[in-house]
């Protein structure tokens, strides 16, 4: 073998170990294939650099707002404090921020899919004058004046300048790391442990009546449609329409995921419900009438009981508290004199 193939494959080999050996063992079997293919080998140092990011303030223009500030780790990466989403100096936005996790099986970002690139989208907030009101330039100049970005890109790109393009990228990266699916539904998938009676009728109720839109095991097919739930006269967001210009994508959001539903509340693109009772009270009214419902019959109050009982058990605790993908504390002690 010539000495270039050697190395080249010792480098391959070392290359292997950097990829984040969670990534394959994280995705159960029935899983489907995730669309986002790079989520098999995440690298482990640009994961690290985009959680260094996502957490950083001092890419808003006030040098208070960073990603986390509206997705929270510990509300599954969504936001709690409000309906909707409050940037810099306080500016209320348009829309309740979404949970983060599973992103790698979805092709459309937004509640109305207006992004299709995970690490372009970054520049939405960014550029937003309601949430970071900051710009690419401020991100790469903080990112220059920073030793300890200096020191994360060396690691990541064995090259200590910071690129626009490569934070981007190690932002989603970091994003495609958050993968949820260690709930008590996936123990019972994978045989460690049976439901208990009230939570295997919920399953029932719940493949009769929500999984059409909500499929196991992600709990979303992620398309784009209503469920009946009244225009928010307020805001008159008209959903996915404003994207396709579609009549029949009129006031169509996606279909979010339920898992983790006890972290992200409170529920829907612009955060109307708090409670699950009072979504499923939106699906089937108390007074029976199901003419803006997509429910075919109407649930007794003991079903939706059992159903919430059901959508309890896809709440995974050690996503949420994974220190992993938490604020990297690490950084307050990250001596800068050496990089500087
Ligand atoms: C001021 C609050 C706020 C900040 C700051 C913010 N976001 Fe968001 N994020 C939102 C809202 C609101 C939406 C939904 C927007 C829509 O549907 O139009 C969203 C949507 C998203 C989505 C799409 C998720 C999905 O399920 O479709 C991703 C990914 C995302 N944000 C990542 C980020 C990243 C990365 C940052 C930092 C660079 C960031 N966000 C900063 C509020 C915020
Ligand atoms: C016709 C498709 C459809 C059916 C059937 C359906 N949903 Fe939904 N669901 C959606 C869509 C679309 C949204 C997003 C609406 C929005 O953002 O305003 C949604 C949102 C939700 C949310 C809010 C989640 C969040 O993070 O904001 C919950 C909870 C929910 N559905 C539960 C259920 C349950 C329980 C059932 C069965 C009783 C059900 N859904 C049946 C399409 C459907």
């Amino acid at each position: 073998m010539k000495k270039a193939t050697v190395l080249s494959l010792v480098l391959l080999v070392l290359s292997a170990f950097r990829l984040m050996e969670f990534s394959s063992s994280a995705i159960p079997a029935y899983f489907p294939r995730p669309v986002q293919e790079e989520v098999w080998q995440l690298d482990s140092n640009k994961v690290e650099l985009g959680r260094v990011l996502f957490y950083d303030p001092q890419f808003s223009a006030d040098e208070m707002i960073s990603c986390a500030s509206c997705h929270s780790p510990y509300n599954a990466f969504a936001h709690t404090d409000h309906a909707i989403s409050h940037g810099v100096f306080d500016s209320i936005g348009f829309r309740n921020a979404p949970a983060l996790f599973n992103l790698a099986w979805q092709s459309l970002f937004m509640h109305d899919g207006a992004a299709h690139d995970l690490a372009a989208q970054a520049l939405a907030p960014l550029n937003s004058e309601l949430e970071m009101a900051s710009s690419v330039e401020l991100l790469l100049k903080r990112m220059n004046l920073s030793p300890l970005y200096r020191y994360l890109f060396q690691k990541a790109y064995r090259d200590s300048t910071p690129s626009v393009a490569r934070a981007l990228e190690s932002l989603s990266a970091f994003q495609l790391s958050l993968i949820s699916t260690k709930s008590k539904y996936d123990k019972m998938r994978s045989g460690l442990l049976i439901f208990e009676d009230q939570e295997e009728r919920g399953l029932a109720l719940f493949e009769e009546n929500c999984a059409a839109c909500h499929p196991a095991p992600l709990f979303s097919d992620y398309a784009f449609r209503s469920n009946g739930i009244a225009l928010n006269e307020e805001l008159r967001d008209s959903g996915r329409y404003f994207v396709t210009a579609e009549s029949e994508d009129l006031y169509a959001f996606k279909a979010p995921s339920l898992r983790n539903l006890k972290y992200s509340f409170p529920y829907m693109h612009d955060g109307r419900f708090t409670k699950l009772r009072a979504v499923l009270n939106h699906y089937s009214p108390k007074n029976g009438d199901l003419s803006k419902s997509p429910l075919k019959r109407v649930l007794s109050e003991k079903e939706k009981t059992d159903i919430i009982a059901f959508l309890a058990t896809l709440n995974d605790p050690t996503f949420v508290f994974n220190p992993r993908h938490a604020y990297p504390k690490w950084i307050l002690s990250f001596n800068t004199k050496s990089y500087e």
